[in-house]
């Protein structure tokens, strides 16, 4: 018996070149882990009419925790098309496999850490060392929506909402609504999550972005909760930005900060503004995180393009599996990992084409190997 098993989920595309260039780093480190494939992706959605068929959900109730390299999703139209023509027109939807993982495993913590190692060309500032909690599943991405807008939902809308007013008289096809729910629950865990890791990490200070002036109740009761969950952690401050404008302030002085917490929307955006200040998708780790499961993943696509090329940078994986031994417990080994990759992207001899270089997807990885 391995003392750990990870279902192992490559994907699409470019997530086969870089989950490969993460196993050959796992397994230089001997992890004793057993990997065990998953299936996910396009090809299944238009072979079987699902990108996560039920074999792989019920692999991943049954392991430590995840590794995904990236899948391919298409608009709901272009995805039908592509079924194969016993499945065309049988009413099925094409749903995103990850946001379907984060609801169906409650995966609520996004954490994205985006630091600046040294040496790294792209980096827009060597001090940066910023840490993003996104909340993973309320708020706008919660998938409660209408369009076209049923009658029912107008005239309630109507009778209970004066701001709903101008929109009342529309025809039901001409507009389309999104709701967005955070509770009370959400917002904690999430915000909480973040407190502990300033603590855990020795960050001084949890930033809460939200946009509470305007968007008041959802937001307001996000920055209430945060004040609430604050006092529990004396230790840390805690400040608070609009969203809008933490956007200029993380440009102009990134070193100022350090753990972020957002809602759903305001986290994504975030999050890939923070990735790209320390080398962009080629550097962007991030691990989708509840109770019992992880799902540990690069933030880049399956750049079909580059499918199989072995052309791109693995670093964003290889950091995902870093953050992956963090969280079964293997500290010094997750360590480790990342003294190899921060040796690599110091010396800056072998480098992928987003980094100025001409190495391939392997040599990295066997830089990094070679470095542990
Ligand atoms: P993408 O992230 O796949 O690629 C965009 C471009 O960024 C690539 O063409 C390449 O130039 C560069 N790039 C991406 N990863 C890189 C790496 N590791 N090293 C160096 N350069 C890299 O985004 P795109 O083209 O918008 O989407 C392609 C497909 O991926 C779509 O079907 C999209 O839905 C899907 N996608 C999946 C995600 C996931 O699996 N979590 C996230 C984002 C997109
Ligand atoms: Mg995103």
């Amino acid at each position: 018996m391995t003392r750990y098993r990870i279902a192992w989920l490559p994907g699409d595309g470019i997530g086969n070149d870089v989950m490969e260039a993460a196993r050959l780093v796992l397994d230089a480190m001997k992890l004793d882990a057993e990997y065990v494939h998953g299936d996910i992706g396009w090809e299944f959605w238009c072979r079987e009419g699902d990108a996560l068929p039920q074999r792989t959900v019920e692999l991943l109730g049954k392991v430590d925790a995840a590794l995904f390299g990236a899948i391919t999703s298409k608009p709901v139209k272009a995805a039908e098309a592509e079924l194969v023509p016993g499945l065309k027109g049988t009413g099925l939807v094409y749903r995103s496999p990850i946001v379907r993982m984060r609801q169906m495993f409650d995966l609520y913590v996004c954490l994205r850490p985006c630091k600046a190692y040294a040496g790294n060309p792209l980096n827009f500032k060597e001090t940066i060392d910023l840490v993003v909690f996104r909340e993973n599943t309320e708020g706008l991405y919660a998938g409660v929506e209408f369009a076209p807008v049923p009658e029912r939902l107008r005239d309630t809308l109507k009778e209970l909402s004066k701001p709903f007013a101008p929109f009342a008289g529309i025809p039901a096809e001409e507009y389309a609504i999104t709701c967005k729910i955070n509770t009370r629950k959400g917002s904690r865990r999430i915000i909480r999550a973040a407190f502990e890791y300033a603590v855990k990490h020795g960050y001084p200070k949890v930033t809460v972005i939200h946009k509470a002036n305007v968007v008041r109740a959802t937001e307001g009761l996000f920055l209430e909760t945060a004040k609430e969950v604050a006092k529990e952690f004396p230790g840390v401050a805690m400040d608070d930005a609009n969203v809008d404008a933490i956007c200029m302030w993380l440009l102009k002085d990134p070193e100022k900060y350090g753990v972020l917490v957002a809602t759903n929307l305001f986290g994504d955006i975030i999050s890939d503004l923070c990735a790209q200040m320390v080398g962009g998708l080629g550097f962007g780790c991030s691990g989708n995180i509840g109770e019992k499961l992880a799902v540990f993943e690069p933030t880049h696509g399956s750049a079909p393009k580059y499918a199989g090329a072995y052309k791109v940078n693995p670093i964003a994986t290889i950091l995902a599996a870093k953050m992956m031994l963090e969280w079964l417990g293997e500290k010094a080994k997750a360590a480790r990992l990342e003294s190899a990759v921060a040796a690599v992207i110091a010396e800056g001899k072998v480098r992928t084409y987003d980094v100025g270089g001409s190495a391939s997807t392997l040599d990295v990885a066997k830089a990094i190997a070679g470095r542990l």
